[in-house]
C-alpha cells in the first residue's frame, strides 16, 4: 500500500505514450515513463510535490548546478510478481545513500521515509511500464540539483528533486572486459568518490574513452595515492573469486561508492556459508592469483549492471582471461537468486522487498 498522508498533487498525460514502446528492443536509459516526480526546495523547505506529463525542464542558463556540480542522483529498480504486486529492490539502503550523498555536496536532505514515499507514489503511477520480461526492470532516477540563477561558488539556496523512471533491458549487453587503471584516478581520500555526484562519472569519461580504444568496455580504479588497491569500476563495484572466497574491496573508505548490489551479494554469500572477505585488495594479489589461474570468478555489482560478468582484465598490456561464463558457479547463483527474488519467485528472507 502506498502511504496516503503524505499530500501529492497529480497532474497525469492526457495519453499514455506506452503504445509506442517495442516491449522486446528495449535499450537501456532511452526509454522513459509517462510521468516523473518535482519537487522544489526553496525559503529552506521542500514545496509540495508534484507529479506531471513527464517533460523537458526548463532552466536558467545560470543554473549553478550545471557550473559548480552541486547534483546527485541515485538508481534502482522495480519489477512485478506473478500477481502484479510492485516490487522494489532496497529502496531504504538507496535512501541513506542519496542522504550521505545529499550532506556530502551540502545539499538538503529528504527524510528517508519521504524519499521512498515520493518513489512508491511515482512508480505506482507508472506501473503498467513495469515490463513482464526476464532480466527488464523499470530503472527509478531520483536526483537533486541545485538551482539557483547565479554566478558564484556557494552552496545553492534553491533545490529541484526530480523521480523519473525508465523501463530498461540489461546495462552491459554482454560480459565485460575490463582494464585495471594506474595513472588515472576516480577519487581521492577526502574527496566526493562517496558520493554518487555527477562530476564523478564526468571525471571517468576520458580515462573509459581510452580503455576503449584498447578494447576495454570499463576500467577497474585503483586508490589515487599508490595505485597499488582496487577500489570499484564506476559503473558497479567489483567482486572476485579467489581459491574459493569471494575478495571485494571494504567500503570503509571515502572513495569507493557503498553499493546495495555488492553489499546485497556480500550478504546472501554469507548467508550461503560462503567465506568472504571484504578488505583491501591488492592489484598484486589479484593479477598474481590471475597468473596462477585462482581467480575463478569476477564479476561487477551495480544496480543498472546487475551482476555483469568480468571475461577479461588487463593489466600493463596483459590480458587475462577469465574462465567461462557457464563455470562461474557463484555469479551464476546470485544473479539467479537475485533475479527470482525480485520478481517474488522466491520468498524475501531478508525483508529487503519493498511491496504494493
Ligand atoms: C546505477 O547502477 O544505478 C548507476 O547509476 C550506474 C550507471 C552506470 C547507470
Amino acid at each position: 500500500m502506498v502511504n496516503d498522508s503524505l499530500t501529492l498533487k497529480i497532474q497525469r498525460i492526457e495519453k499514455s505514450r506506452i503504445n509506442q514502446v517495442d516491449w522486446d528492443n528495449l535499450p537501456f536509459g532511452r526509454v522513459f515513463s509517462d510521468h516523473m516526480l518535482v519537487m522544489d526546495y526553496e525559503n529552506g523547505e521542500w514545496n509540495e510535490p508534484e507529479i506531471v506529463p513527464f517533460a523537458p525542464l526548463s532552466l536558467h542558463p545560470a543554473t549553478s548546478a550545471i557550473h559548480y556540480g552541486q547534483s546527485v542522483f541515485e538508481g534502482m529498480k522495480a519489477n512485478k510478481d506473478e500477481d502484479g504486486n510492485v516490487l522494489i529492490f532496497r529502496p531504504d539502503l538507496n535512501a541513506k545513500r542519496f542522504i550521505e550523498s545529499c550532506e556530502r555536496m551540502c545539499m538538503p536532505t529528504i527524510p528517508e521515509d519521504v524519499y521512498t514515499e515520493l518513489i512508491k507514489r511515482t512508480v505506482d503511477l507508472d506501473r503498467d511500464w513495469i515490463p513482464n520480461k526476464e532480466g527488464y526492470s523499470l530503472y527509478i532516477r531520483p536526483y537533486m540539483f541545485a538551482i539557483d540563477d547565479f554566478i558564484g561558488i556557494k552552496p545553492s539556496d534553491k533545490y529541484k528533486f526530480v523521480i523519473f523512471t525508465c523501463p530498461v533491458g540489461s546495462y552491459y549487453s554482454e560480459p565485460v572486459n575490463v582494464k585495471i587503471e594506474e595513472h588515472y584516478t576516480r577519487a581521492a581520500s577526502g574527496g566526493v568518490g562517496r558520493a554518487k555526484t555527477a562530476g564523478n562519472y564526468a571525471a571517468s569519461l576520458y580515462p573509459a574513452k581510452l580503455a576503449k580504444e584498447e578494447g576495454f568496455h570499463q576500467l577497474i580504479w585503483t586508490d589515487a595515492a599508490e595505485h597499488k588497491y582496487i577500489e570499484e569500476s564506476g559503473t558497479m563495484n567489483v567482486v572476485f573469486e579467489i581459491d574459493g572466497k569471494l575478495v571485494t574491496p571494504a567500503e570503509d573508505v571515502d572513495t569507493i561508492l557503498k553499493g546495495v548490489t555488492k553489499r546485497s551479494v556480500v550478504e546472501i554469500a554469507k548467508h550461503w556459508g560462503v567465506e568472504v572477505e571484504e578488505r583491501k585488495v591488492s592489484v598484486e594479489e589479484v593479477v598474481e592469483a590471475l597468473r596462477e589461474g585462482r581467480v575463478t570468478d569476477a564479476f561487477g555489482a551495480g544496480t543498472a549492471a546487475t551482476i555483469a560478468t568480468i571475461a577479461k582484465i588487463g593489466f600493463r598490456g596483459e590480458l587475462f582471461e577469465l574462465p567461462s561464463v557457464e563455470s562461474r558457479v557463484l555469479s551464476n547463483k546470485v544473479k539467479a537468486y537475485l533475479t527470482d527474488l525480485k520478481a517474488g519467485r522466491v520468498e524475501d528472507e531478508m525483508g529487503w522487498l519493498v511491496k504494493f
